[in-house]
């Protein structure tokens, strides 16, 4: 039987391995694959524990494109709603599923301690502390778009969150790349995976920087991007939250800072929140683009770890 991978962390890719899903992401997306027979004969469940419209979407029409059968799983569809055990129901899917694409609420650590296994790759549709496969289709839609990752500086303004994790870790990856991530005080990127991304970054000539202080915003960005203030299945413990937020959002005045600057947000948006509606609908935004681009990313993600 051939050897299934996963994509659980980015930490586990290499450069070159998150490199080929990136441009296998755009040739699918500029059309260039005939698609249909990549995963033919595989069956693959779909289970998220949370809501979802877009990673969940562009995982089963990703599957379905290229010829795999699909299991949906709802969050009250499975055992572990009786009480059965993750462990257990990993063990049993691999039995049957070549792949399982999981929205949980917990940590990676529970996707990774099954990682061990071959029989049925595992792809983190989103855990509490790293969103991956966003990383890889923003990282598809940035090449994409610019033609090149490299000299690029991004400028992130919001909560730091697994988005902007997972992009620090995807980033951290490529040389020559700037980001600047610009997050409330005490809603910061995890300090020990922000940390491991600065140390791969430096090897490469990368940046990867946190500030709470906008007086820190650099001179030039080719990129502004922003999440959703509350990420999904989260709530804060400060009730006075928003006021810490609003000097975070991305409004008009900011990207005039930034003439050059593309918006990016991986959606969902709450306009009049992290972004001015003028900003998420004007000619600046890329937003549906990206949005797309998950399903192509999807399938390269998907391939990758079946073929
Ligand atoms: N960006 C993103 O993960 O969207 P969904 O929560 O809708 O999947």
């Amino acid at each position: 039987m051939k050897k299934r991978k996963h994509v659980i962390s980015l930490k586990d890719l290499s450069p070159q391995e998150t490199l080929d899903i990136i441009n296998r992401g755009i040739e699918y997306s500029e059309g260039n694959v005939v698609q249909g027979e990549q995963l033919k004969g595989k069956v693959i469940g779909i289970y998220f524990k949370k809501t979802s419209t877009r990673t969940r979407t562009a995982f089963t029409t990703a599957a379905l494109r290229l010829g795999a059968q699909v299991i949906a799983y709802g969050p009250n569809d499975l055992q572990v709603n009786t009480g059965e055990t993750m462990d257990d129901t990993l063990a049993v899917l691999s039995r049957m599923l070549d792949g399982l694409v999981l929205r949980t609420a917990e940590s990676p650590a529970i996707l990774r301690a099954f990682a061990n296994q071959e029989r049925m790759s595992i792809v983190n549709a989103m855990t509490e502390d790293e969103h991956p496969t966003q990383a890889l289709a923003d990282l598809t839609t940035i090449k994409q778009h610019f033609g090149k990752l490299s000299g690029l500086e991004i400028v992130y303004l919001g909560e730091g969150n697994n988005t902007t994790t997972a992009l620090a870790l995807g980033i951290a990856k490529f040389p020559n790349m700037k980001i600047s991530f610009f997050t409330p005080q005490n809603y910061n990127i995890d300090p020990m995976l922000l940390n491991y991304a600065k140390e791969e970054a430096a090897k490469r000539n990368t940046v990867i920087e946190e500030f709470h202080d906008l007086s820190n915003l650099p001179k030039r960005a080719d990129i502004v991007y922003t999440t959703r203030w509350q990420t999904t299945g989260t709530t804060k413990p400060d009730a006075n939250w928003r006021e810490l937020f609003e000097p975070f959002t991305v409004t008009q005045e900011l990207m005039h800072q930034f003439p050059n600057a593309i918006f990016m947000h991986d959606l969902p948006a709450h306009r009049g929140d992290e972004v001015e509606a003028s900003v998420i609908d004007g000619v600046k935004s890329i937003v549906f683009d990206q949005a797309e681009n998950k399903a192509h990313s999807a399938k390269a993600v998907l391939e990758w770890c079946m073929r």
